[in-house]
């Protein structure tokens, strides 16, 4: 049938929907099962449900049934999609399975499923990028793989504050600064929801070191708390808007995460009206009645405590109905708000070369020039006749970061062991991305010779007869480890000072997930931070060294020089009782359930993370939080401020320099002394590209959320009256603009 062209294609859905809506057979349906009219809001449509449901069913809701990508197949999850978390449906109410994967730079249990993910940088270089608009484009990248393969709930969204930069899960997290990391991750899940899946914040909350993740007691005061971790998780569920949060493993001031009221209930679901659900960590349950009433909705991956213990409880009347119904409900509303019932999903084939395209953009944007002398780089390749490429495997691949956001890239790990077939947990993966095939491309009249490095001395004699040495090193993380120190290994370090004694034109490349202390800094010409730089990570690099590309990214998270500046020297480990050694794991699960002795962390430095504590302790840095380099130069003027409900601050940004770029400028301010704060804190940014000689007016609109302090007597955030003096530069540490307004 042909309709006239004036008929869209909106217009046509409505029609039919219209016409099917009235049919006899929908009529029937809808009287059996009100809760499919999408006229309605999601809690009436929860709420229908539940009027149907049976004790069991409800039950089945809030917990999990195992974790089907690692054990065998049971009945519960035999129709799982076998990712790391599976609730089966309930075909009787409509109601359908719920398959979760872990999906922090990418969808992770895929080569177990026969199916590969694109792996896209780590997320901590993305936060690099300061780009809201690429957080969004990684997020929609992972849901719509998610539902490519089948799943629909992400297990991602990872937005825990680098208090502890060498904690080994800092490359899944977005930095060091609540509100960097608080916007970027909310861009994130927004993109992420546009694919009609559950979407998920974690880890809910100072999960800030990985030693000791079970036991660890985490002691901060509140405003301290409500000011830094807590920040970032806020702006994350109040603007992104994520169907579930993800309680963590460790105690936050002498209670679990997961059985904690003050931040389930009294934070996250009446402070910030968090209206889906909290899923617990995997085995970070550790009680029925108290951990139902403190708030959390949903077991994973067992049913140790909200299977047939809560049933029981609730049969007896200890845990009353209506607390059931409160979780069910939250379930429930998000499987509806999320659309993952009114969209249900359907395998489809997913465009690797798009995919890829899009992880190598968001790389290129994210990589960071740390150092340039006498402007090395770009490479010019008709001046440079041969180029040594050093280390780091740098001939085959890029390292990646493990743990549970492991993500089996296409082609697999470019070293794997003989005879695995996939990636395996806690064993490093190399995306197969080859800096030295990428170099080699871009300079096809220069002769390239790979050295592997491991002989200092080998390297140094290839670099010297070389015009120019690519030095890579890397540093590999994974979830349960931290990091000993902030240095690389000791081979590395003496690999890069041997190869830039050896040849002044040395550019090291960095790949790592965290901060680095770098005893060479002076040694080498140039240095880039290329972090885990995702599957196509080598062109993108190439793209950057060779000009193709004009770097553009920021640190988000300060380069110390030594472990000694930290807040604390080490990392705290914990007694050997609170260790979740084998012996831990072999025990049987209500045995695990009971927990570790806690041990604890006082977070002392409270809300001087980062930079915040740099600048409070007036201690020098190698590099600063929001520094990064760039082929061109901005110069920054005519900084206008005014007052309002939004604070608006105005500025005239130029391309001083040759070429196309882009600048982040960022706006800082240092609040009224009666604030007792750190000398200053990021406010917001503004990421502009401009032609050479270009300039544009750059307006930034400051929350005043931003500019505030919690005022923990009042319960809410509150901006003292006083003068703010607003700093505006390209970095944290370098402020050509400064100006004061006095706000009330
Ligand atoms: C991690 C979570 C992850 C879960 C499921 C846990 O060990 O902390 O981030 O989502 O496992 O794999």
């Amino acid at each position: 049938m042909k309709y006239p062209a004036r008929f869209g294609a909106a217009m046509l859905a409505t029609i039919f929907a219209l016409a099917a809506a009235g049919s006899p057979a929908n009529a029937q349906k809808r009287a059996e099962r009100p809760w499919i009219n999408t006229g309605l809001g999601p809690d009436a449509r929860a709420d229908l449900v539940i009027e149907a449901m049976t004790l069991n069913e409800k039950i089945q809701l809030i917990h999990g049934t195992g974790i089907p990508c690692d054990e065998p197949v049971t009945p519960e999850n035999a129709n799982s999609n076998r990712g790391v978390g599976y609730i089966p449906g309930i075909p009787r109410l409509g109601i359908p399975a719920i398959n979760m994967a872990d999906s922090a730079y990418g969808v992770r249990p895929s080569a177990v499923n026969g199916r590969y993910s694109t792996a896209l940088p780590a997320n901590l270089a993305t936060a690099a990028s300061w780009d809201l608009h690429a957080a969004y484009e990684y997020g929609a990248l992972i849901g719509r793989e998610l539902r490519a393969q089948g799943y629909n709930m992400s297990l991602g969204g990872g937005v825990n504050i680098a208090r502890e930069p060498r904690n080994g899960r800092t490359f899944e997290y977005l930095g060091e600064d609540p509100i960097l990391a608080g916007k970027m991750v909310a861009s994130l899940i927004q993109g992420t929801r546009s694919a009609d899946v559950i979407t998920d914040i974690k880890h809910f909350a100072f999960n800030d070191q990985e030693s000791g993740r079970m036991a660890v007691d985490a002691h901060i005061d509140e405003r301290s708390a409500r000011e830094s971790d807590l920040l970032a998780f806020e702006i994350g569920v109040t603007e992104g808007e994520p169907d579930a949060v993800m309680c963590s493993y460790n105690r936050v001031n002498g209670n679990y995460a997961c059985e904690n009221d003050f931040l389930l209930n009294q934070v996250l679901k009446k402070d910030w009206k968090f209206q889906g659900f909290v899923v617990s960590d995997w085995n970070a349950t550790h009680s029925t009645e108290k951990a139902s009433k403190a708030g959390l909705d949903m077991e994973q991956p067992y049913d140790v405590f909200y299977g047939d213990r809560y049933k029981k409880a609730v049969e007896s009347g200890k845990i009353p109905v209506a607390e059931l119904d409160a979780h069910v409900h939250r379930v429930l509303r998000s499987l509806f708000d999320s659309g993952v019932i009114d969209h249900p999903h359907e395998r489809v084939e997913i465009d690797p070369f798009s995919d890829l395209e899009i992880a190598r953009k968001i790389e290129e944007s994210s990589i960071v020039l740390l150092k340039n002398d006498e402007q090395i780089l770009p490479l010019a390749p008709e001046r440079w006749k041969s180029i040594a490429v050093i280390g780091a495997h740098s001939d085959v691949g890029m390292i990646s970061g493990g743990g549970s956001a492991q993500v089996d890239p296409p082609g697999g790990n470019a070293i794997m062991p003989p005879g695995q077939r996939h990636t395996k947990w806690m064993k490093p993966v190399w995306f197969p991305t080859s800096p030295l095939r990428a170099i080699a491309a871009r300079a096809p009249g220069a002769e390239v010779k790979y050295d592997a490095g491991t002989d200092p001395a080998a390297a140094a004699a290839l670099a010297k007869s070389s015009d120019v040495a690519i030095v890579f090193a890397y540093k590999w993380s994974t979830e349960t480890v931290d990091h000993y120190s902030l240095a690389l290994s000791e081979d590395q370090n003496k690999l890069i000072a041997a190869v830039a004694a050896a040849n002044p034109h040395t550019i090291v490349v960095l790949e790592t997930g965290n901060a680095v202390s770098m005893p060479w800094v002076k040694a080498p010409a140039a240095i880039v931070e290329a972090w885990y730089a995702g599957s196509d990570g080598a062109n993108a690099l190439a793209n950057v060294l060779f000009g193709a590309i004009n770097p553009s990214g920021k640190l988000p998270i300060t380069f110390p020089i030594s472990d000694e500046d930290l807040p604390r020297k080490t990392v705290k480990q914990p007694p050997v009782e609170s260790q979740d050694t084998p012996a831990f794991w072999n025990l049987p699960k209500s045995e695990r359930g009971k927990g570790l002795p806690p041990f604890d962390e006082n977070y002392s430095e409270g809300v001087k993370v980062g930079y915040k504590w740099f600048d409070a302790e007036n201690r020098p840095v190698l590099f600063p939080f929001g520094y990064g380099l760039s082929y061109t130069t901005f110069g920054y003027s005519d900084l206008k401020v005014s007052g309002g409900d939004m604070v608006t601050v105005s500025f005239t940004l130029t391309n001083t320099g040759q070429r196309l770029g882009a600048e982040i400028a960022e706006v800082y301010a240092a609040l009224p002394a009666a604030a007792n704060e750190p000398p200053k804190r990021l406010v917001g940014w503004s990421k502009v590209t401009l032609a050479p000689g270009e300039k544009k007016t750059v307006t930034v609109e400051v929350d005043r959320k931003f500019l505030s302090i919690f005022d923990v007597g009042k319960n809410a955030w509150s901006l003292l009256p006083g003068d703010y003096t607003l700093l505006v530069g390209g970095s944290s540490r370098d402020f050509p603009l400064k100006t004061k307004i006095n706000l009330k």
